[in-house]
This record gives C-alpha cells, structure tokens and sequence, in this order.
C-alpha cells in the first residue's frame, strides 16, 4: 500500500512510519516540527534523545533497509495537502495535530493556534480527498477526551438513538471535551461525519486514550528512538510518572486522582493502527473506533509506576497536588470496544505492570535529561 503520514516526526508517526517500511509499504511522511517547537517554548525536550530527520531516515536505511520518503510542510496549507494526495495513496494518517491539552489552555494565542492547525488541516485533508483521491482512507486520530466521561456506556458508533420529550431519533453521540485540544477533536470529528456524509469519504475516526511507553519492535537502535515528553505540557500521565519515578521526584497525581482513563502502549496502538490499516471500512464508510486495552484510575497508575520503581530499587513517593484541570474527580468511565477486538486486537492480555517497568530501564540511561528538566515538572497550566 501507498500510505502517506501528516505528522511523520511525532511520538505515533515515527514508529507507524518504521512499522509500515518494514512491512514493505511505501511511506510518505509530512510534518512541519511543531511539536518540536512547541516542546522548545516550554523549555523541554524529549528524554529520550530524537535525531533530525534527515538522521532519522538514514538511520532507518542504514539499520533497517527500508526507504521513507519525506515532505516538510504544513498540513494548514492546502498546496502540500494537494501535493502528496495527487499520489493517490490508499490510505493516509493523520496525526498532524496540535495534541497537548495543557497547551491550548494557556492562553487565547494557544488556544486559537490549536483550533487553527488541528480543524483547518482536517478540512484540508478531505478537500483534498474529495477533488484528487476520493477513495483513500483517511484515518484520523482524535481522542476518547472527547466525550468526557458521561454516566453512561460510550458507543462505538457515530450516531445514537435519542428520545427527547416524546419523539424519537438518531442524533450524534454525546461529547462534552475538557480543554480546547479536546474540543477542537470533537469538531474534526463532527467535520468527518459530514464529509463522509456529503461526498462519501471513507473515514475511520480513531478514538485513543493517553499513549505510554518507549518501544515498538522496529526500535533496535538509539537512533530509532521515538520522542518521548515528560514535562508538565506535553507529557502523558504514564510517561510522565515514569519520568518522574527515574529522578527520584514524587509522583504528580491530579486532585484525588480517582480520575479513570482508557491507556494503551505505544506498541498496541501502533499495531491497532496497523491493523485498522490493513482492514480499511467499506468504500464510503465511516468508522469509528475506539483504542484503548486497559482502564485505570490515575492513582492506580501512580501505585503500578511506584511499585514498578521499587522493584527496581527505586524509591518514589506519591503526592496529591491541586488539580490545575478541571474535570470530574469520580465517575462511571466504559467506552464500548468492538471493532478492534473482532479484528483480533487485545485478545492476550499483556502485563501493564511489566511494561511499565521496561520503560523505566529504557530511560534510566536518559535519566539526566530529565533531571536537568525537574524544574518543569510540576502543573504551570491552570484551566481557570
Ligand atoms: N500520544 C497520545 O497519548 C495520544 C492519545 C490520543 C490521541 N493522540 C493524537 O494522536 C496524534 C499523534 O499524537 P502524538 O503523540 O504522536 O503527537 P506528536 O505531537 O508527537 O506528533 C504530531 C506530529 O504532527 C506534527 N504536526 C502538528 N501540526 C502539524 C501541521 N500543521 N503540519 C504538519 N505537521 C504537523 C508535529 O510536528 C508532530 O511531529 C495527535 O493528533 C494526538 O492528538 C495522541
């Protein structure tokens, strides 16, 4: 297959880019470094240290064999959309997106950056879809943040049945978003549904919840590394207690930190993706999907982490902070997950506990990046 990766350079898209070489498909890649930039505004950097690209691709040559192509450009701008979708690719990924809640809530310049980048490059993709490829499959990656954490099951369908005063009908599931990052995914999905539904795109709409972890298969060599953020911006809650676990530094939880969440490894995400890939929907079909293997309560991941650590020798203390978000501290949490089992996805159940502690030793060596860092562990964004 011809796949073509909008945001080729990020955590998701390098790995998926090394993944789909090694199976023998042609990748493009795109991206503009934002995320590199915007990790550099916050004075972080990724703890596990990440080559330019042009070293990247060489680096996948030289170890793996593989060919990657690579355009840097903007996914906002409709000329590089239209540039790589006169290839015609099966299939295209999009990743290319600002993905930090903490932030689009820093000011009104971040969050109008995030809507910007993330609806307008979505707008861009299916335009392009629709005048110069309109049988590629466009899977795009939003997020499970985007329903919020309603009272009821989540379901793993574009529209629901819905009964208000005494009339009947179908009516788009439910979403209430936590952060502009989240709203501006509710909107790219709203956007989808109805490209979908006007010109017949076929679509799936990945629904992910936080990734953790620092490896796929593919990554045999340090200069394969994969970014991996830990700082109070841009990191995810696992990797960022990982971070935090190596240096010695207590455990960040959020308010009570009953919170519950749906986790999956970099390495189960990159292997959904592959096989939502390799298993596209029908021709004008939209899909959703929802990727995640476990629920956890993010005391509950900071005790895994702790334990994790001890095991290791290290010892880390667990501390309640304030809670700069705002969000529901106790709640039902069950997104409803049939598409990616019935493809044979999280059939085995993996031991979380034992990733976690391969994550540690994978950035114990790193470990002075991020303590050169410490001072940018603790929340600086507040939602209100
Ligand atoms: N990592 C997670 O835990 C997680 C969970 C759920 C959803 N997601 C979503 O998955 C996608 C990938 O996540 P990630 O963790 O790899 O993020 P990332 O920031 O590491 O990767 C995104 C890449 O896209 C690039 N990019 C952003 N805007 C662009 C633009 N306008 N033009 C070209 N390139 C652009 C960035 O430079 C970056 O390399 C994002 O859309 C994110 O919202 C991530």
């Amino acid at each position: 297959m011809k796949i073509v990766i909008f945001g080729i350079d990020g955590y998701l898209g390098w790995p998926l880019a090394l993944r789909l070489a090694a199976r023998g498909h042609d990748v493009i890649g795109v991206d503009n470094y934002s995320t590199r930039r915007g990790v550099e505004e916050v004075g972080s950097w990724s703890a596990l240290p990440i080559g330019t690209m042009e070293e990247r691709l060489r680096a996948a040559k030289e170890v793996m064999g593989v060919d990657i192509s690579f355009i840097e450009g903007d996914v906002t701008d409709y000329g590089v959309v239209k540039k790589v979708m006169q290839e015609k690719p099966d299939a295209v990924v999009h990743f290319a997106e600002q993905k930090s809640a903490p932030y689009s809530m820093m000011d009104l310049d971040h969050a109008k950056y995030t809507f910007t980048n993330n609806i307008i490059g979505t707008l861009n993709i299916v335009y392009a879809a629709r005048d110069l490829s309109p049988r590629t499959h466009i899977l795009k990656m939003g997020t499970l943040g985007e329903y919020g954490t309603p009272n009821f099951d989540i379901p793993e369908t574009a529209m629901v049945k819905a009964i208000i005063g005494d009339r009947e009908d179908e009516i788009v599931v439910p979403r209430w978003a936590g952060s502009w990052y989240h709203w501006s995914k509710v909107y790219d999905s709203y956007n989808l549904m109805y490209a979908n539904k006007l010109w017949g795109l076929t679509v799936t709409d990945i629904h992910q919840g936080p990734v953790y972890g620092t490896r796929t298969p593919e990554i045999i060599d340090e200069r394969l590394f994969t970014r991996f953020d830990f700082d109070d911006v841009w990191g995810t809650v696992i990797n960022r207690y990982c971070a935090q676990a190596v240096i010695g530094h207590p455990l960040t939880v959020y308010g009570s930190g009953k919170q519950i969440r749906g986790f999956i490894s970099l390495e189960d995400s990159i292997d959904s993706i592959y096989l939502l890939l390799t298993h596209p929907p029908e021709e004008g079909e939209y899909r959703v999907v929802h990727q995640y293997r476990e629920a956890h309560s993010v005391i509950e991941i900071a005790h895994i982490v702790r334990n994790a650590a001890a095991e290791l020798g290290m010892e880390v203390s667990i501390d309640h902070i304030q809670n700069p978000r705002a969000e529901k501290e106790e709640h039902y949490y069950n997104p409803i997950r049939r598409v990616l089992p019935s493809l044979g996805m999280f059939g085995l159940r993996k031991d979380f506990r034992s990733e976690v502690k391969v994550m540690l030793q994978d950035i114990i060596p790193y470990r002075h990046r991020i303590e050169e860092k410490r001072s940018i562990i603790m929340p600086r964004v507040r939602w209100r």
